[in-house]
């Protein structure tokens, strides 16, 4: 079965495919590689149209799986990548799209995002982002491990308010984006982008996550991505190389989890305390 895309509209009209694939640990090992092209061909074939890249995965060779499995089907994806602090210049962010784009094998990035904090001003990073919209080499720009007080600094620099996106932390297990910062984005009309939503698979054997999948036909992953998409300015990124897994990934879309659902996720998972910083993986 193929998915249809619900989009996640953010800043500026932007529109991002609410669930996307992961890529973190592709391109650390030369006899996987087949293996992690096939898997994102696979997740476009089943209807993923977002992939979720940085220059940081496998030093670039991540970039480069990407760009061999979206081959001839550019049109059918919604490109992420990232920029790493050590890079976020001014000059060194545009050497550093301009080094992805050749890993991607493409001429544009839809979102790029600075992949955390660093050592350089925002407004130098912000600047380099906006030439290099204006230049047609990347769409949209964001942030990516941001707590609420980072996005208030964010959007106090010049040309920071044109970050739609701030990707985090976000699962069962880690929901310290609740305590302020899903408020913040929502009100602000900032995406929020769920990374590791299946805590890297340490949630998976949960009995209770593993009795509401049962319920609703699905896999416990399936139900744990599905709880991070719950709200609409969502996105979320599994990351899954076995073809089961992907398919349990997509399955995600078609779960509607009840208020029963909710509850039980909460007794288990319980929300974050009051002051609960954004933990980072
Ligand atoms: N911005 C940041 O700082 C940041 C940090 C971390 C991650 N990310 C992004 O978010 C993406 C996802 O996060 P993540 O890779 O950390 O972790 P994740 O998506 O929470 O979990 C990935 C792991 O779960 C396994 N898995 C996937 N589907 C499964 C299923 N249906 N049943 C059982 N296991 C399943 C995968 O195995 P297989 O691969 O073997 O299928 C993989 O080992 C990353 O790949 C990256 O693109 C961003």
């Amino acid at each position: 079965m193929i998915m249809t895309q619900r989009m996640v509209r953010a800043r500026g009209g932007t529109l991002i495919p609410a669930l996307g694939l992961g890529t973190w640990r592709m391109g650390e090992c030369e006899n996987r590689r087949q293996d992690e092209i096939a898997a994102l061909q696979l997740g476009l074939d089943v209807g993923f149209s977002l992939i979720d890249t940085a220059e940081m995965y496998g030093s670039g060779v991540a970039e480069q799986i990407v760009g061999e499995a979206i081959r001839g089907r550019r049109d059918e994806v919604f490109l992420v990548s990232k920029v790493l602090p050590s890079n976020s210049s001014r000059k060194g962010t545009i050497n550093a799209v301009e080094r992805s784009l050749k890993h991607l094998n493409c001429d544009h990035i839809d979102l790029y995002l600075l992949h955390w904090p660093g050592p350089y001003p925002l407004e130098e990073t912000f600047e380099a982002f906006e030439r290099l919209s204006d230049e047609g080499k990347i769409g949209r720009y964001g942030v990516s491990n941001f707590d609420t007080d980072g996005m208030e600094e964010v959007f106090a620099t010049r040309r920071g308010e044109g970050v739609c996106v701030n990707q985090v932390l976000y699962n069962l297990a880690q929901r310290a984006a609740e305590d302020e910062l899903m408020a913040w984005c929502e009100m602000n009309d900032v995406a929020l982008m769920a990374y590791s939503p299946l805590d890297q698979g340490s949630i998976l054997e949960d009995s209770v996550l593993n009795e509401i999948a049962n319920r609703h036909g699905v896999t416990a992953a399936a139900v744990a991505v599905a709880w991070t998409m719950r709200f609409p300015n969502i996105v979320s990124i599994p990351k899954a190389t076995a073809p089961n897994h992907i398919r349990a990934c997509a399955a995600a879309y078609d779960i509607a989890l009840t208020e029963e659902d909710l509850d039980a996720m909460d007794r288990t998972f319980p929300p974050p305390m009051p002051g609960t910083r954004l933990s980072v993986y």
